[in-house]
Parts: C-alpha cells; structure tokens; sequence
C-alpha cells in the first residue's frame, strides 16, 4: 500500500524550531564535540531536542539554546548526551575481534614478553560492549590468572553510557549474538533475574572515564592497542586528520589501530599502514 502520510512541517510541530535554532545547535555540537549535524539530522535533532524541552518545562527552542549557550549550565551535559549517536553490541565487527586473538595478541605477547605488560583503549566506548568483547578476548587468550597486566582504558564522551558500561548490566536480547559458553562463564543473571551482570573479573580489567576525544587527553603512558570504531564517521575531515595523528602519538611503535567498517585513514595520515580490514598499524 501506498503511504501517503506527509512528513509533519518543522512549523507544525509542538514546538517550531527555526533555521536558526538548528544552526545554534549544530554550531554548539561541532565546537564542543566535533560532531557534524547536517540537514538530514534535522528530524532526529528536533525530536531529542524537543525531549528536553518538555523534560524542563521551556516554552520553545529559544529558550533552550539560551541555556546551552552556557557550557557551565547543568543542561549542557544533558545537552551532550542527548546528540550521540550509541549503537553497538558485542563482538560488533567481529573479524576484529577475531584478527585480535589470532594475529595481534599473539604479536604482542612476544613483544611484551619481559614486562607482562599490555594496554588497550576503547575510544568512544558507548555502553561498554566493545571493551567488554575485547576483555573477553583477552581472558580466552591469557586465562583468568596469567600473571599478564592486562588493561582496558574504555572512555566515551557521553555520561550516562559511561555509567552504563561501569555497571556492566544489560538485558538479555543485548546478549543475544554471544556464545552461550561466554554467557555463562562470564555473567550472572540480576537479583531479579531480569537483566545479566559481567563477572567481576571482566570489570576489573576495564577502567570506565568520560573524555571527549577533541580535549586534552590526561594518559601519560602509550597504548599498544587503540580500537576507535564509528566513532570518526560522526566527524569532519580536519577533526579526523588531528585525531589519528594524535592516536599515533598515543600509540607504542608498530602499534594497532582498529577502526570502524565505513571509516578509512585514507589520504587523513601517513603514520601508519593498513594490515588488515580497517586494521592498521604504526609505522616504526
Ligand atoms: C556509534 S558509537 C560506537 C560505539 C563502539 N565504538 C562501536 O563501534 O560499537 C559512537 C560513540 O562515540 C562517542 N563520541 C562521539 N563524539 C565523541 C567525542 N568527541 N569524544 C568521545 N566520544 C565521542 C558517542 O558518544 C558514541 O557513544
């Protein structure tokens, strides 16, 4: 059948956002994030928008870019929050996940055969699935009490994923694409039974901080691994070109980053080269 609904006028709306509203919001984004909000967000803006209009009580989208024109007014960080974008889930890209086990860790264990020693960051981490499968890796590979310190740095700028990803609790249809061995190793189910939890062992190697990517970065040690995976999509060429070079500073020599399957470092840098699908490595 034929649709024949029409799309609702932005001035029919419950509250009209005009030209200039979404520009003074799409201005404040890409300043403080580097998230770009072109005309096809506009829908999707003016509904997480008028959410918290209505969760404040404002009469309209004036009032509401007033208040985020202020980065110190509480809203900002709600502001933030609500303009990412946070699909994931685990094992996400899964030939990462599997090129880690079968070729990187390997790699590094010989590497990092004195020290015992490895580090890795999950840079736009959203709710935690991406470090968490990259923990699960790292316990299938090393076992539980290898003497290896192994670490994940799991940062997002978003403050409630962060939260999310601390507690490690998700309902079950998140879980629905893992191995049940993995599930039952590795979660319980909640006092409700409702949602499961991931086993303290998992946690303890996954430090949770929110960071947005374009601030100063406050580690002072490399990583020999940095996964950052739909996370640039969201960005411009400049904004992407400085963020992979800093990512090689923050990287060991000949050290791994892995990004997401619409994302290239094409023509962006020449610090590193390409090993693998959306895989890299820096260059000595
Ligand atoms: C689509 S999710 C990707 C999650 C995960 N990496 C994956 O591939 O499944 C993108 C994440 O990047 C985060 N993000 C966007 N801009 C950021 C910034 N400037 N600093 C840090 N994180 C950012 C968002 O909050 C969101 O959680």
């Amino acid at each position: 059948m034929l649709n024949t609904a029409q799309p609702i006028k932005m001035s029919d709306r419950e509250f009209p956002m005009s030209d200039h509203n979404f520009d003074t919001i799409s201005k404040i984004a890409y300043q403080y994030t580097g998230i770009k909000l072109p005309e096809q967000k506009r829908q999707m803006i003016y509904s997480r928008i008028a959410r918290r209009i209505r969760a404040l009580n404002l009469q309209n989208f004036d009032q509401y870019c007033e208040l985020i024109g202020d980065d110190k007014h509480v809203e900002f960080n709600e502001f933030i929050n609500s303009i990412t974008t946070n699909l994931t889930s685990f094992f996400r890209e899964n030939h990462h996940f599997e090129y880690l086990e079968s070729t990187i860790l390997p790699h590094l264990t010989k590497v990092h055969g004195t020290d015992r020693r490895i580090r890795v960051w999950s840079a736009g981490c959203s709710t935690g699935e991406e470090p968490y499968s990259i923990a699960l890796t790292l316990l299938k590979a090393f076992g539980a009490s290898s003497g290896w310190d192994l670490k994940i740095l799991a940062t997002d700028l978003d403050s409630n994923v962060v939260t999310t990803g601390r507690n490690g609790i998700y309902a079950a249809d998140r879980l629905s694409g893992l191995n049940p061995a993995l599930v039952k190793k590795w979660f319980s189910r909640t006092a409700d039974s409702s949602r499961y939890v991931v086993a303290d062992e998992v946690k303890k190697l996954i430090q949770f901080n929110r960071l947005n990517l374009l601030d100063n970065w406050p580690m002072r040690n490399k990583f020999d691994i940095i996964f950052c995976r739909n996370v640039v999509i969201y960005f411009d060429k400049p904004t992407q070109q400085k963020l992979f070079d800093r990512y090689a500073e923050q990287l060991n020599d000949g050290g791994y980053l892995i990004i997401g399957h619409s994302e290239s470092l094409h023509n962006l840098t020449d610090r590193f080269e390409s090993i693998g699908k959306t895989i890299y490595r820096k260059d000595n």
